[in-house]
């Protein structure tokens, strides 16, 4: 893909990175995004009756069981060409953090190092009473979809995901914010900017004075703001970034 002239050097000049991520980084290995119509999980399903704790509250085992099947799909699919771009990106510049709205560690497996993972992580379990870490191995030996929480007499393990209406991991989203203020650069890849407090991360690296890159094949509320505007795929332009980086364009 044709980038535009300034794009590369803007980068290789650039001292600090920050890059937000979002479920559009993860459709080309083939896991559904949220609102993309019709394919979207969202298409078939009302957030509000899966991923709030009161839809856990109301019916665990519907929950449970629908994100299993999403553990399921995550585990067969692999990181693509863009994932891997981020991991050259990270050693090409002096410094980079990866911050991603996505729950299914497809940048750890890529090889990128100290991702943020402001939504948690699918693969993870927690006490639904007390929040502490339940590991697989107790899930797996234990019946129950939930399986009761080994950690208080009423828990039962829940999926280590933020649902709507809770808190961020507390220091990830801090962390997140301060390398907003402090980036030269901020990529806001594959995420409709809708979901809030990540959306306000693109926002508030551009108020600070940072070059925002956007990259999405559909239009979102930081298109007409972003200094670049790609709309292309994360593959596509995350390849085509890296081979300018690569041979000095
Ligand atoms: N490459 C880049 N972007 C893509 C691609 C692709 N191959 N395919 C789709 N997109 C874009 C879509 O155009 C859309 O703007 O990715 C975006 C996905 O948006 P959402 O489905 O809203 O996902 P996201 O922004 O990550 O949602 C934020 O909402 O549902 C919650 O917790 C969930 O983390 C999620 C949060």
């Amino acid at each position: 893909m044709k980038l535009p002239t300034d794009l590369v050097p803007a980068i290789r000049n650039a001292g600090k990175i920050l890059v937000l991520t979002g479920a559009g980084m993860s459709a080309e290995s083939g896991v559904p995004t949220f609102r993309d119509a019709q394919t979207g999980l969202w298409a078939k399903y009302r957030p509000e009756e899966l991923a709030t704790p009161e839809a856990f509250a109301r019916n665990p085992q519907v929950v449970w069981d629908w994100y299993d099947q999403r553990r399921k799909n995550i585990a067969a699919v692999k990181p693509h060409a863009g994932h891997f771009a981020l991991v050259d990106m990270e050693q090409y510049c002096n410094s980079m953090l990866l911050v991603t709205q996505n729950v299914d560690s497809l940048h750890q497996q890529a090889g990128s190092r100290g991702v943020i993972e402001l939504h948690g992580n699918i693969m993870h379990s927690i006490c639904s009473r007390t929040g502490k870490p339940i590991d697989n191995d107790w899930i797996d030996s234990n019946p129950g979809r939930p399986p009761a929480s080994p950690h208080h007499p009423l828990g039962q393990a829940r999926p280590g995901v933020v649902w709507f209406g809770e808190q961020l991991p507390a220091g990830a989203l801090e962390q997140a914010m301060k390398a907003a203020h402090d980036c030269d650069i901020c990529f806001s890849i594959g995420t409709s900017t809708l979901v809030q407090p990540a959306a306000s991360l693109p926002f508030a690296a551009l108020n600070a004075g940072a070059v925002v890159i956007e990259i999405n094949p559909a239009p979102t509320s930081l298109s007409s703001m972003a200094n670049f505007s790609l709309q292309a795929t994360a593959a596509e332009a995350l390849t085509a970034i890296m081979d300018g980086l690569a041979d000095g364009k």
